[in-house]
């Protein structure tokens, strides 16, 4: 079965070979989809026939957002500690062990109903493609339920076993790093495929980053670092010394940092929403831009930090706050995003492609930021099937 997308005033395809510019950007257009995949991209005029047809009316359509970076399977609200936040409150990373004792109470399905909502929430929003960390489970039952929970959604799956050392190892930090670089890991392997460490004072520190992500790289796990996210410090060249796909967040760099991300093929990938909802100062976007470092939007979405699904409100807030260029953040939600989980199938719109896209209920891209808080989504393909 086929189906021809046509009537598309601009079609942001991210392949240059396609089209202008950063976005490959084809006016005009029209994308036939056969089952899953997209078969081919083009000017409308020249398209091939479908079995069935959908009209976009002139409307912009984009490639369905990649969110690299969500902690989705968790329970309870911490509303009151964003309260506390915006009347001066500081965060800390503290509260996550808030989380964590709500998650630990948690049955499955209240854990996994929270993260279906959450996803479909995203999804109507134009994600079509979820990183889902573990993370407030933190012994080794329940990371890996928690885990189970996540791949029954995403196969981009991430063990955060080491988010925060829980208060029962406060005094013996390195037995919870033994336990999460062994038992642990061994547990969740089968349902894992990255592993993510939040390297920061008052979590863990470089050492013990490095040993997590060794011994996660040994069990056969892709590679990710929380870092450098409320001070400086060694996460961001870790993560490019052992080869991560992604350093997340890069909110407080040296020169150092920004040298190592731009001679090595670790994906910077910046969260706004977290530094909006714990007023924090934005990342400096422009100088990793400059540097040549590839850059990754995501949303970070959990109860804490950055309790939004919206890809498109990232991007708005790296236009409007990090002088992104709107062509740059649109890429670094899709394409970007798809550099930080090394997919090539997803984050473009070309033959072979997953069939991933989003109509937007407007004529160009440029309404993504030019109408924050706006959801403009009128209809997402995802696998090629309306959702
Ligand atoms: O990415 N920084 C560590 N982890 C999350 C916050 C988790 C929380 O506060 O619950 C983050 O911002
Ligand atoms: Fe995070």
């Amino acid at each position: 079965m086929t189906l021809l997308v046509t009537g598309i005033g601009e079609l942001v395809t991210n392949d240059p070979d396609a089209g202008a510019g950063l976005l490959g950007l084809v006016p005009d257009a029209a994308v036939l989809i056969d089952g899953d995949r997209v078969a081919w991209v083009g000017p409308a005029a020249s398209a091939p026939a479908g079995d069935e047809r959908l009209d976009a009316g002139g409307a912009a359509v984009i490639p369905g957002f990649v969110d690299s970076h969500a902690h989705l399977v968790f329970a309870g609200d911490r509303s009151a500690e964003f309260e506390a936040r915006m009347t001066g409150e500081p965060y800390t990373g503290g509260g996550i062990r808030t989380t964590v004792a709500a998650t630990r109470a948690a049955t499955d399905a209240e854990l996994r109903a929270n993260a279906r909502r959450l996803l479909r929430e995203a999804r109507r929003q134009g994600t079509t493609t979820m990183e889902i960390k573990s993370g407030y489970g933190l012994t080794v039952a329940d990371e890996l339920r928690c885990l189970r929970i996540a791949r029954e959604l995403t196969d981009e799956t991430t063990f955060l076993g080491a988010h925060v050392i829980p208060a029962d190892f406060q005094d013996r930090p390195d037995d919870y790093v033994e336990l999460v670089s062994g038992s642990m890991l061994a547990a969740v392997t089968p349902y894992a495929k990255w592993v993510d460490v939040f390297c920061e004072r008052g979590a863990f520190d470089g050492d013990q980053a490095r040993a997590i992500l060794t011994a996660g790289a040994k069990a056969g796990l892709g590679l990710r670092v929380h870092a450098s996210q409320l001070a400086a410090g060694p996460g961001v060249r870790l993560a490019v010394e052992l080869g991560a796909a992604s350093a997340d967040h890069c909110t407080h760099l040296t020169g150092a940092d920004v040298d190592a991300l731009a001679g090595g093929d670790t994906v910077a990938t910046l969260l706004p929403g977290a530094e909006f909802s714990t007023r924090s100062p934005y990342p400096d976007a422009r100088r990793l831009l400059d540097a040549g470092v590839t850059v990754a939007l995501a949303s970070d979405c959990n109860p804490g930090s950055s309790y939004t699904s919206s890809m498109s409100f990232a991007l708005a807030l790296a236009v409007r706050e990090m002088r992104m260029t709107p062509a740059e953040a649109l890429w670094a939600a899709t394409a970007g995003g798809a550099r930080a989980l090394r997919r090539d199938d997803v984050g473009v719109l070309r033959p072979g492609a997953r069939a991933d896209l989003v109509v937007l209920d407007a004529p160009s891209y440029l309404h993504l930021a030019y109408r924050p808080g706006v959801t403009l989504t009128t209809t997402v393909l995802h696998n090629g099937v309306p959702s």
